[in-house]
């Protein structure tokens, strides 16, 4: 840890949007009277019908329920496009940067913008999708993914982004989860170089129950596929039969705008959901003050639109700010380490957000492939997804940002919609591998995680929660209310509980320390360890399992596996790699294991919980912390795990 403070130069600070003075202002005017703050700043989008009521909040257990601006209409499609048509129709709001740098880049226009927009909604509702049905999403980074999620707004339908990298099985399971009426893909998706074959891992995934839902598909490749006749429907074809124009629907603040699955300490994975007037305004004004977003910027963030990062700061609040957004179809070392500097060159790039692992790779091939590249243009640079070490930060610092780029180190979550946490660039002097402070109408408190008192003052740790709602709050899971109570706010009652720890240090900045729940952060995605652990016990060969994560150079951390098999199965090099492939299958290689480790038996407690506490040092090689064992069934065990683990290497 570093306690070196990054303040913003006096010339930076003078043009931007925030500068430390009107921080303080903001943020004690914020608190003091939130209805009236978020009155204010609700302006900032276009309501069809204004609302009255601000806030209303209870978030007493039993009871919790969220709402803001609640008897307002607004539609999120046309302010993200109608309202710009007048005063930027002409201007890029999409840059689109294909996998292969020899093929063109595409520069949308907001007015490309809404016709693509429209006719896509009408499509949908040419397929039978009205108000409040489902659309489930599982799309590349093209720009009708973009097109996709806009027309679901425009005509109120929900819809659900997977990650086009999980497998069929993951897939049918969301698809399944919300009762989704149309899956939108595409033929296959080129990534690296590589294609993915996503229709046909959707074929796979609808292949049982599922012959009421229909597919829409976008020609990307031309790959040939198979073909569902009656179900399947060509995107360019289906446009062609619909008008260019799509009335918006007036939805209510409070109407669910989209579910995203995210995985959880327990169980399977949650759809989160966001509704419409809240969310939409914290995104906006969270990516216009935090990357100090101006008129006629270009404004980059490298994340997939299937994670929360890339419905909020992609898409939804770039646009909603009537900015350009560049999607990056590639990956950042293809087709060499150099990619993500050339796409800054080529489009002049001006704000640039990225993830802490994606950073550790880079920085590990050398700093040539930065420097060759001319990023006179990048003012800003962000963070997100993990914690990022001081030396990455360093390294961002230095080489990519020159020493002239503010860091804004963003931290938040899929349920917060939005940066919770982050340093403002014209405002905080910023420490490598702190998220600094809270943004406007954040009340963070740190915990005592077994008594849930509030620890005052500086110079201390313990778990993370909010204390009070803010407009892009998760309001519910999908179809399990209950839940969305018992895993945010029964343990610390009168408090969002993140699932995260901290620490305050001494000048009151806050440093992340990672999960305290059952969840890993792999390359800055959120996988539940029970998630692993039950695809590995579905294996024939697989008595038990237990999931843990490690200390990983470049992930961040590493899925670390014990297996237990089943009686006379032998344990092989063969098998650990079958059970590898098994994974991926089950969920998707962002899931695939990185150590198996056989387990002749897992520590348990004498009621058969597993201990995974200590299960983690022996993951971390930590032998000498791993605590009172004398309480375990078969204390033993502990000594055959950390044989195993020493004879492993
Ligand atoms: C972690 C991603 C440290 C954290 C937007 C959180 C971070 C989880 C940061 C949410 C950061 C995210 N510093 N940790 N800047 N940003 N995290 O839902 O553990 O995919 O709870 O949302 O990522 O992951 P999620």
């Amino acid at each position: 840890m570093s306690d070196t403070t990054y303040a913003p130069a006096a010339d930076f600070a003078a043009k931007a949007h925030i500068d430390a003075a009107k921080y303080e202002e903001m943020y004690a005017a914020s608190i003091k009277d939130p209805a009236a703050f978020w009155g204010e700043h609700g302006k900032r989008i276009d309501w069809i019908k204004p609302y009255t009521k601000v806030k209303d909040v209870d978030y007493s257990f039993g009871n919790v329920s969220i709402k803001w601006y609640e008897d307002g209409t607004l539609n999120v499609s046309a302010n993200c496009i109608d309202r710009h048509l007048t005063t930027r129709g002409d201007q890029t709001a999409i840059i689109w940067e294909p996998d292969d740098p020899n093929e063109p880049a595409q520069h949308i226009s907001y007015k490309e913008l809404y016709a693509q927009t429209c006719k896509m909604a009408n499509v949908l509702k040419s397929m039978g999708v009205g108000k409040g049905d489902r659309v489930v999403l599982y799309l590349p980074m093209i720009p009708e993914a973009a097109y996709a999620m806009l027309a679901c707004a425009r005509i109120g339908a929900i819809h659900s982004i997977v990650f086009a990298g999980f497998s069929p099985d993951a897939l049918g399971a969301r698809v399944n989860g919300c009762d989704a009426k149309v899956v939108i893909t595409a033929d296959t998706a080129p990534r690296g170089g590589k294609a993915t074959k996503l229709k046909d891992n959707v074929n796979q995934a609808l292949l049982n129950d599922f012959d009421e839902v229909k597919c829409l598909v976008v020609k990307r490749t031309g790959d040939q596929i198979a073909w569902r006749d009656g179900l399947d429907y060509w995107l360019h074809e289906e446009a062609e039969k619909v008008d260019v124009d799509c009335p918006p629907e007036e939805m209510n603040a409070e109407d669910p705008l989209f579910i995203l699955y995210t995985s959880g300490s327990t169980g399977m994975p949650k759809g989160v959901v966001h509704t419409t007037g809240g969310y939409l305004v914290y995104a906006a004004m969270t990516h216009e003050l935090v990357f100090d977003y101006h008129e006629g910027d270009i404004y980059w963030c490298t994340a997939d639109v299937g994670w929360v990062t890339g419905h909020s700061y992609i898409v939804y609040g770039p646009l909603a700010n009537g900015a350009t957004t560049l999607m990056f179809e590639g990956v950042p070392t293809y087709p060499d380490a150099s990619r993500f500097w050339q796409v800054c060159e080529k489009h002049k790039v001006n704000q640039f957000y990225t993830a802490p692992t994606a950073i550790r790779a880079l920085m590990g091939q050398g700093n040539d492939y930065v420097t060759k590249c001319d990023l006179s243009s990048v003012r800003i640079l962000g963070t997100v997804g993990e914690p990022i070490n001081p030396e990455a930060w360093n390294w961002y610092n230095d080489v990519v940002g020159g020493g002239r780029c503010p860091i804004v180190d963003t931290w938040w979550q899929t349920e917060t919609g939005g940066h919770l946490m982050t340093p403002l660039p014209g405002a905080t002097a910023a420490k490598p591998g702190s998220c600094c402070g809270p943004f406007f109408g954040i009340e963070p408190v740190v915990l005592e995680p077994t008594t849930g008192e509030i620890i005052e003052g500086n110079g201390v740790e313990g778990v993370l929660c909010m204390k009070d709602s803010w407009p892009g709050q998760m309001r519910t899971v999908w179809g399990d209310h209950e839940r969305f109570m018992k895993t945010y706010f029964a343990d610390y009652k009168g408090y969002y509980f993140t699932g995260d720890g901290c620490r305050r240090d001494e000048d009151g900045y806050y440093w992340i320390t990672g999960r305290v729940d059952d969840v890993i952060n792999v390359s800055g995605h959120r996988m539940g360890t029970a998630e692993v652990e039950s695809a590995l016990v579905a294996h024939s060969k697989v008595s038990e399992a237990a999931v843990v994560g490690y200390p990983h150079d470049i992930k961040g951390q590493g899925i670390y596996c014990y297996v237990t098999l089943m009686g006379g199965e032998e344990y092989t090099d063969e098998l650990k790699t079958e059970l590898r492939n098994w994974v991926r299958t089950e969920i998707g290689p962002i899931a695939s294991p990185d150590l198996i480790q056989w387990a002749p038996g897992l520590p348990k407690t004498r009621s058969g919980k597993i201990m995974r506490r200590i299960l983690r040092k022996i993951a971390e090689n930590d032998y000498g912390s791993l605590g009172d064992t004398s309480t375990l069934a078969e204390p033993a065990v502990v000594d055959d795990l950390i044989e195993n683990r020493m004879n492993r290497g």
